[in-house]
């Protein structure tokens, strides 16, 4: 049988020829179970509750921030128990571009690679500006002033604290962990992976820490009404509001398919990939609920739209010791996701360098690292750039939409491929198909529908961009490679 199947942009892969070019061996196979949960936990827990909960309650939902988090959770249970059997099946890197690669082909799969940037790359950059934020209020506190100009991005207005104002150039700190971060991931995944490790421990005692303390400070007249009235206005509290601040904080969910794209890198794949991305979403979701809740129970929500809620929420309770933990966990809670993101971008892009939609250059691997070094690089400096440049807000709406999208197409693909290929074994399905993977397209849409309309245009730009890179240079590019590889090497299946 031929390597790849149908024609022009419609051609797939066969998952045997996935397998062949996974066992090629090229990364090296170091993680396990315990550190792809790590992994997952590294990349969930964020700027999206460390910074977003706090200005998607004072801004959108209020106090049923909390309900926020419980419908964004509930479509992400629904993805990742479709990325779950994707991820079981189909062990090599590249994610979601990888599975819509073989379910509906090139041109899908370039659409979700090139969309996949936006959650890997833009996350990445978003939480460098929620790492910054931290970081120049924990030097603060320490008597350590970085000039305003130097932590703000460029054209933006900061009023200071004697009430002047200054237009900010570039968000230094933001760009310098994205470019620590990079060198970190040359050098390799496992010791990349031993880092993530410790770090997750560090802002899961910081996260418990500010729950168990917090608890008790807690007003319950704080969260009444649990859903303020809606301003007339679509998003602005109500129900809609709601909605919205579950597109906004659905941001702070994103990574467990992170764990997806290490597949490559697993043991035993078929076994720990389900548990590294199930058993993260579940530790998670109860971590967020307990949050939303006590910040929103100790502080009005309409105090909340600041860069740092969590030590704001500190404040109000007196603990000052507190003040100091809880920002040094969340710089350490965010410098792990930035890694979990950067670890994953390059990867993806590897595996569509490796299918010729990309450059070959970005196939590379490092000879003696053995990491994916051009494309770790290269990301890094977009990334970094892109950190220093942009605000949060509009850095994380448009992750929240591309990512929300990506996991749309990835859920159509598990119905796709069950029809298509019912044959393939399956080490994990997902329960209740048709209806996990109809719901959890459905309720990732939903989200999508509750995000405002310029988040949308950026989407549909960005798409558009995408296209005519296809068909200018990938469409052609993939089909010569295609060509090369039927030459040299033919692939017999499994
Ligand atoms: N979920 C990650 C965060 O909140 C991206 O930072």
């Amino acid at each position: 049988m031929s390597e790849s199947r149908g024609a022009g942009v419609f051609t797939t892969k066969s998952v045997a020829q996935l397998k062949h070019e996974a066992e090629k061996g090229e990364l090296r196979r170091v993680l396990g179970p315990l550190n792809l949960t790590a992994l997952g936990i590294g990349a969930i827990i964020g700027a999206g509750i460390f910074v977003l909960t706090g200005q998607a309650a004072a801004q959108y939902a209020g106090p049923a921030i909390v309900l926020s988090f419980v419908l964004a959770g509930i479509a992400c249970a629904f993805a990742g128990l479709c990325y779950a059997e994707f991820a079981s099946m189909i062990p090599v890197a590249g994610s979601a571009y990888t599975y819509a690669y073989i379910t509906m082909g090139e041109l899908f799969a370039w659409i979700i690679g090139w969309d996949l940037i936006l959650e890997y790359s833009l996350g990445a950059a978003t939480v460098a500006v929620g790492w910054s934020g931290y970081v120049v209020s924990f030097l603060r506190d320490l008597g350590i002033v970085i000039p305003p100009q130097l932590t703000a991005p460029a054209g933006t207005q900061v009023t200071l604290a004697d009430g002047s104002t200054i237009t900010g150039l570039f968000n230094v700190p933001a760009t310098s962990v994205i470019l620590a971060v990079t060198a970190l991931l040359i050098i390799g995944i496992r010791e990349s992976a031993g880092t993530n490790a410790a770090v997750v421990l560090i802002k899961v005692a910081v996260i418990l820490l500010f729950i168990a303390f917090g608890a008790s400070y807690v007003r319950p007249e704080n969260w009444s009404p649990l859903i303020p009235e809606n301003t007339g206005t679509f998003g602005q509290y109500g129900w809609s509001g709601m909605l919205r601040g579950a597109g906004v904080i659905f941001f702070a969910y994103i990574g467990f398919d992170a764990v997806s794209t290490a597949a490559q890198e697993a043991r035993n794949p078929q076994k720990d990939m389900p548990i590294g991305i199930l058993g993260s979403l579940v530790v998670c979701t109860v971590l967020y609920i307990a949050v939303a809740a006590v910040l929103t129970g100790i502080v009005h929500y309409s105090k909340l739209l600041v860069p740092d809620p969590i030590a704001v929420g500190i404040d109000a309770t007196g603990l000052l010791w507190l003040r100091p933990l809880v920002k040094l966990g969340a710089i350490a809670g965010l410098s792990s996701v930035i890694l979990v993101l950067l670890l994953g971008q390059p990867r993806i892009f590897f595996s569509m360098a490796r299918d010729g939609l990309l450059p070959t250059v970005f196939g590379k691997i490092h000879p003696r690292f053995r990491t994916p070094y051009v494309t770790t690089a290269v990301t890094g400096l977009v990334v970094a750039t892109v950190a220093g440049l942009f605000p949060i807000g509009v850095l994380g709406e448009l992750v929240s939409i591309g990512t929300l999208l990506a996991f749309v197409m990835v859920s159509i693909g598990v119905l796709v491929l069950r029809r298509t290929a019912p044959e393939l074994e399956r080490p994990f399905r997902t329960p209740g198909t048709p209806w996990t993977p109809l719901l959890a397209a459905l309720f990732c849409l939903y989200l999508m529908l509750g995000l405002p309309l310029p988040t949308w245009m950026r989407l549909l730009v960005w798409l558009a961009i995408g296209m005519v890179i296809y068909f200018f240079y990938g469409r052609t590019n993939a089909r010569r490679v295609r060509a090369a590889a039927g030459r040299a090497a033919p692939v017999t299946q499994a």
